[in-house]
């Protein structure tokens, strides 16, 4: 903590020092009719002072470069101590442009495209006054059904962390400029609410909380990440604000993270609704013990910290620290000397959904998407007659994804647009259903099947709205409604040169869809430049490369189904996986296997693995092996490959997952180019949380994988001696 912050700290009040913890609606600042009056307004809840409220020390939620200044301008003219306010928001997969939500940025498995879209998303917040974004969201997640799964990176430790590192990294840069500070949340497992519905119940032992859920916390920490927020749930029977295992002795202690912690919206008022605690004032304490710096939204810093501290139920010093480590961040972002730090209206304007932007959003999402199925339908020919597009999500920009943040429909490419920017009129669009997932109105699907028996080939918009993921969005049935399967047999009925592209922000039951439809490309939510990416991959300007996070389904009823499991007593073995071995593992009516595994995804070209190769069969404590294999491009098209590196840890004290992604590559090959991937073996690698709960890596036989998905079969083994 710098001098300058010490000393402004000596000079402040100890009512002045509260509200610096205190986080409220940007709103509250602006004047004239938009003005949140904290007497009279929604948040009146909050029990804020008229006169204190100029002494809060960060707000939340309001997107516009000139608002933006409004509030800062306001807010200092009613100051007394005049510390700039830091002006959060959250910025989940773009700010203006948009790209893929971020479950689809995870499946480009491309660090530098995760960083490259994080680093354009802090450039356009940056110019509209905002310093702090809520993100990276890093949860680990298993269940489809929970709405947050758009905005994750799926359900693998490794390649969330990798996506947490390269994310904060493209945020906050070098804390320049254009950078913004990062706020990993939220901390910790939130993605596993039981049964998929958002806030619900969390119950994960200290084990698996340690060895799937907190690695990737850990990684955005490792990297630097400027502010961390605690999630709703429990963990062990204790909210995570309050939960001083979490945040005083993992998070402070443990990793020696010594940025900020805010609460999730609420969260302490929640500490009481959860029964943990009597009333705000025995929340105000719990939080604070357990290490929370800043209350977002709830008025219990506000109400009662004082008379905590003054009753030496809280010291002054505790206080001190977290309002030292806010003026830390002030500090580092430069809003102490320069309260308006990067904004600009003009250059915003500039920036914001210019031609590189887009570009960018466009190569993402075409990166980030994943062709699931292809019975040589695609891609499709640019030298067709006439093109249908068909279907709910054909000619809307609501194909964005949720969290919006400052994106537009009417600013995001449909499909429709995307399509005729490559083919022009040949295009017609007939909509075919409705989206909503309870709509049985079939009396569109006549006039849809007229324009496909009449056209060359169909793309069928298929999926569910865009708000159907998201906070609070949670679904029980991941199933495509009735209505969609309806339009599709029907167009297949007059029209076999069909491929659907599928959006959502979560992995769905789509076995019936897989049996069906000659071609799946799976879009996710595509951001802004949704439409455009769609046709350049539909017709072959871009080839697909993504593969999925988060294992598909056959049915919901398979959920949480992961590929990174642990080992059970009674497994069913692989080559058994379509047959009924009672007593084994297993299901009665289907498969173990899911409908697409871990780390699938089709390309328009073959890659061919050989020469697969482990330099050693034994590794002593300290020293590395190295696994390679020869990856060659067989097909016709330059195109991208996701290289996946797996180990199995064969017999530890306690049971081990039956695969563990190690490592990946993204490489890209011409047609009959041939490289050769290699992934280093260290100890590190190897360790985990023993049975003494000693984060170690036991001797014994490893196995090593190479391969194209998580169902790879292993090529070596080796001793660790
Ligand atoms: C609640 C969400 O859980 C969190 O992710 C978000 O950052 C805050 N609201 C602020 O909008």
């Amino acid at each position: 903590m710098s001098q300058r912050t010490k000393d402004i700290l000596s000079k402040m009040t100890l009512d002045e020092k509260v509200y610096q913890l205190v986080q409220v609606t940007t709103a509250t600042y602006l004047t004239g009719e938009n003005k949140i009056d904290v007497i009279t307004g929604p948040n009146s809840t909050l029990k804020l002072d008229r006169e204190l409220v100029y002494e809060v020390g960060t707000s939340l939620n309001l997107v516009g470069a000139e608002t933006m200044i409004e509030a800062q301008t306001n807010y200092l003219n009613n100051s007394k101590k005049k510390l700039p306010l830091i002006l959060m928001q959250d910025v989940i997969h773009g700010h203006r442009t948009l790209y893929p939500v971020n479950l689809g940025v995870s499946a480009s498995f491309d660090r530098d495209l995760a960083r490259d879209l994080a680093q354009m998303a802090a450039k356009e917040a940056s110019l509209d006054g905002i310093s702090v974004t809520f993100a990276p969201m890093v949860d680990l997640v298993r269940d489809p059904r929970w709405g947050r799964v758009m905005e994750s990176s799926g359900e693998d430790p490794y390649l969330g962390g990798e996506m947490a590192k390269a994310t904060v990294e493209g945020y906050q840069g070098d804390m320049g400029k254009y950078n913004i500070a990062a706020c990993v949340k939220h901390f910790a497992a939130y993605g596993a609410a039981e049964a998929g519905r958002d806030y619900n119940t969390v119950d994960v032992s200290e084990r698996n909380l340690r060895e799937y859920y907190l690695p990737a916390y850990k990684r955005a920490v490792d990297a630097g990440v400027k502010m961390l927020m605690t999630a709703f749930n429990i963990v062990d029977g204790v909210p995570c604000v309050g939960n001083k295992h979490l945040v005083k002795e993992i998070l402070r202690d443990e990793w020696g993270f010594d940025g900020v912690v805010i609460s999730d919206y609420s969260a302490f008022d929640e500490l009481a609704t959860h029964g943990v605690s009597e009333n705000q004032k025995e929340c105000a304490y719990l939080a604070m013990e357990a290490g929370c710096d800043i209350e977002m939204m709830s008025g219990c810093y506000a109400g009662y910290l004082k008379e905590l501290i003054q009753e030496g139920k809280i010291s002054e010093e505790q206080l001190d620290k977290s309002v030292l480590r806010i003026l830390n961040l002030k500090e580092e972002l430069g809003v102490l000397d320069n309260p308006f730090r990067s904004v600009n209206p003009e250059e915003a304007k500039r920036v914001q959904l210019s031609k590189e932007h887009r570009a960018l959003a466009r190569r993402g999402a075409e990166e980030c998407a994943v062709l699931l199925k292809n019975d040589n339908v695609l891609p499709f020919s640019k030298d067709v007659g006439s093109v249908a597009v068909i279907g709910p999500l054909g000619n809307t920009g609501e194909i964005h994804g949720s969290w919006k943040c400052g994106g537009k429909a009417e600013e995001t490419i449909s499909v429709v647009e995307g399509v005729k920017g490559i083919l022009g009129d040949k295009v017609k669009y007939a909509q075919g259903c409705q989206i909503e997932y309870n709509s049985t109105d079939e009396s569109l699907i006549d006039e849809a099947c007229e324009l496909a028996k009449n056209s060359d080939i169909v793309i069928l918009c298929l999926g569910e709205h865009q708000e159907y993921t998201g906070e609070g969005n949670c679904r029980a049935d991941i199933t495509l409604p009735e209505v969609q399967y309806k339009l599709l047999d029907r167009v297949l009925e007059v029209n076999k040169n069909v491929a659907v592209a599928l959006f959502s922000g979560r992995p769905l039951a789509i076995s019936r869809l897989h049996e069906t439809a000659p071609a799946i490309l799976d879009m996710w939510m595509p951001g802004t430049e949704g439409g455009n990416a769609c046709a350049n991959l539909l017709f072959g300007n871009a080839i697909p490369s993504g593969k999925i996070t988060m294992t598909f389904p056959r049915t919901l009823g398979q959920c949480p189904i992961y590929y990174n499991h642990y080992t059970t007593g009674r497994p069913k073995l692989e080559e058994d996986d379509y047959n009924r071995v009672r007593f084994t593992s297993s299901y009665l009516d289907i498969p173990n296997s899911p409908l697409y595994p871990f780390g699938y995804g089709l390309s328009y070209t073959t890659f061919e693995y050989s020469d697969l190769k482990l330099s050693g069969d034994t590794m002593k404590s300290g020293e590395t092996l190295v696994a390679s294999a020869k990856i060659k491009n067989t097909g016709k098209y330059k195109a991208k490959e996701a290289v996946q590196f797996y180990i199995r840890d064969v017999k530890g004290s306690c049971v081990r997952p039956v695969k563990e992604l190690k490592g990946f590559e993204k490489i890209e090959l011409d047609p009959g180019e041939e490289k050769t991937v290699s992934f280093e073996i260290t100890e590190e690698m190897l360790k985990y949380w023993t049975r003494e709960m000693k984060f170690e890596a036991e001797k014994g036989e490893f196995h090593v994988f190479i391969g194209k998905d998580s169902t790879c079969k292993p090529f070596a083994t080796f001793q660790l001696i």
